[in-house]
């Protein structure tokens, strides 16, 4: 939330005023603060290291928050390994420099060919989902003579309490194995030539403020790491996912870092195995926001709308999850108060030119706003861009990256061409 910082010529990134990328690289634009990724994981680090976890721990970027190469390769240079869930996030993560040795890779649906790509680059880790993805894998790994390193993703059915799109940890969720066929699934896994069983995974959802449930989901996975020990199937990595939230709304209690994975952390002081992270939103949320420009506004009989050049298709999370982002002016300068000059604070209805009355990116916000101020859309750095899409034909936006007084151009406008490059008229 407190990544832009208010000066007297407007809202700074770092060292560098938005007008200024404003100006330069146009609008709507993801902004992103090296720093502020660079905090966030430190913070996460540092709440491994107040536990002496640290040195036994993997942090693995869930890459599906952001996947531009830039923000993956800040990672990467902080040792950071990555959570994956195609083979398009396997090829990004190479290609920005990744280890694939630090390489864990979720998902319920992995094709075969993922699967090949993956054990030819050499991962850490499958998060197996299901006792058919293990028969298949199994069989992939045999086709290429090596033996896939797995956890079993199991399903502890325990309640999240997130907006249900984005909770998975229930019985009812498709994700995972049910936690009480995961024993016989480890067995019969440990017996298959071409699987290594390594260790074991959870993951219950994301935007959690209450430490509670993962607390809850962690005693349950190391209940079965022991009873499987016992068994004598020891594992030498246990991975409690990711899910930490952070702070949207201005007035909202959002935990620290070590706040929230201290009842976590606790339980697994003292034990020998290697732990695993997957921690997505918390790392890069608060390190993004997307600048847009208000460009028509339209005052109504029952509502005033503020249509602004970022839109649903830059950032979707409002209209999918009806989610929550501060919206705030960049500058107190008005610039080019060509139409209807609204200097008075309004109750404004945020949003942009697509044709659907789900477009919104903000509902009841109090701003004074003329045509063309420049506003910050704030907590943007995770699910944004990574989310984003060409519905109504609309070029996807630029992002670039603050690194003290320095702007880099991270990702380029995208230029219509672009957009039908692929397709082709009949003969
Ligand atoms: N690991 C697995 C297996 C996951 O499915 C996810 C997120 C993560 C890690 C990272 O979770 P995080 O630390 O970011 O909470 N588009 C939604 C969020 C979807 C999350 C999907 N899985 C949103 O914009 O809120």
């Amino acid at each position: 939330m407190s990544l832009a910082v208010m000066q007297k010529d407007g809202l700074h990134v770092e060292g560098v005023a938005l007008t200024e990328v404003a100006a330069r690289f146009g609008t709507p634009c993801y902004v992103y603060s090296r720093a502020a990724l660079t905090a966030a994981y430190a913070a996460y680090r540092d709440a491994l290291q107040a536990h002496g976890l640290a040195d036994r721990s993997l942090i693995c970027y869930a890459v599906k928050a952001n996947s531009n190469l830039a923000i993956l390769n800040v990672f990467a240079r902080l040792g950071a390994g990555f959570d994956i869930v195609s083979g398009g996030e396997l090829a990004r993560v190479i290609a920005a420099g990744g280890a694939a040795d630090k390489v864990v890779f979720s998902g319920v649906g992995k094709s075969r060919v993922e699967m090949r790509a993956a054990l030819e680059a050499g991962i850490h880790c499958f998060n197996v989902e299901s006792a058919s993805e293990l028969a298949q894998l199994s069989e992939v790994a045999g086709s290429v003579g090596r033996r896939a390193p797995v956890s079993l993703r199991v399903n502890p059915d325990v309640d999240a309490r997130t907006h249900p799109y984005i909770s998975t940890g229930l019985k009812s969720a498709k994700f995972g194995v049910a936690f009480g066929e995961a024993f016989d699934l480890y067995r019969r896994a440990a017996a298959l030539p071409h699987i290594a069983v390594k260790g074991i995974d959870c993951h219950i959802g994301s935007q959690l403020l209450d430490p509670a449930p993962a607390a809850e989901a962690a005693d349950k996975v190391l209940a079965l790491v022991d009873r499987l020990a016992a068994a004598g199937i020891a594992l030498e990595h246990i991975d409690l996912g990711g899910g930490m939230g952070i702070q949207y709304r201005a007035d909202e209690p959002a935990p620290t870092a070590s706040a929230y994975l201290a009842p976590m952390l606790a339980k697994l002081e003292g034990r020998r195995e290697q732990l695993v992270f997957e921690p997505g939103r918390s790392l890069v949320g608060n390190a993004g926001l997307l600048l847009t420009h208000v460009a028509v506004l339209k005052p109504g009989e029952e509502k005033h709308f503020a249509v602004v050049d970022a839109a649903m298709n830059d950032l979707m999370r409002p209209a999918l999850y009806d989610a929550w982002h501060e919206i705030v002016p960049v500058s107190a300068t008005k610039v080019g108060a060509g139409g209807t000059a609204v200097d008075t604070p309004m109750n404004y209805e945020i949003v942009g030119p697509v044709c659907e009355s789900g477009d919104f990116l903000g509902h009841d916000r109090v701003l004074t706003l003329n045509e063309g101020d420049l506003l910050a859309i704030l907590s943007a750095g995770a699910y944004g861009m990574a989310m984003a899409s060409n519905y109504n034909s609309r070029p996807r936006a630029a992002e670039v990256m603050i690194d003290g007084n320095d702007i880099h151009l991270i990702r380029r406008r995208e230029m219509v061409p672009e957009l039908f490059a692929l397709e082709s008229v009949l003969p």
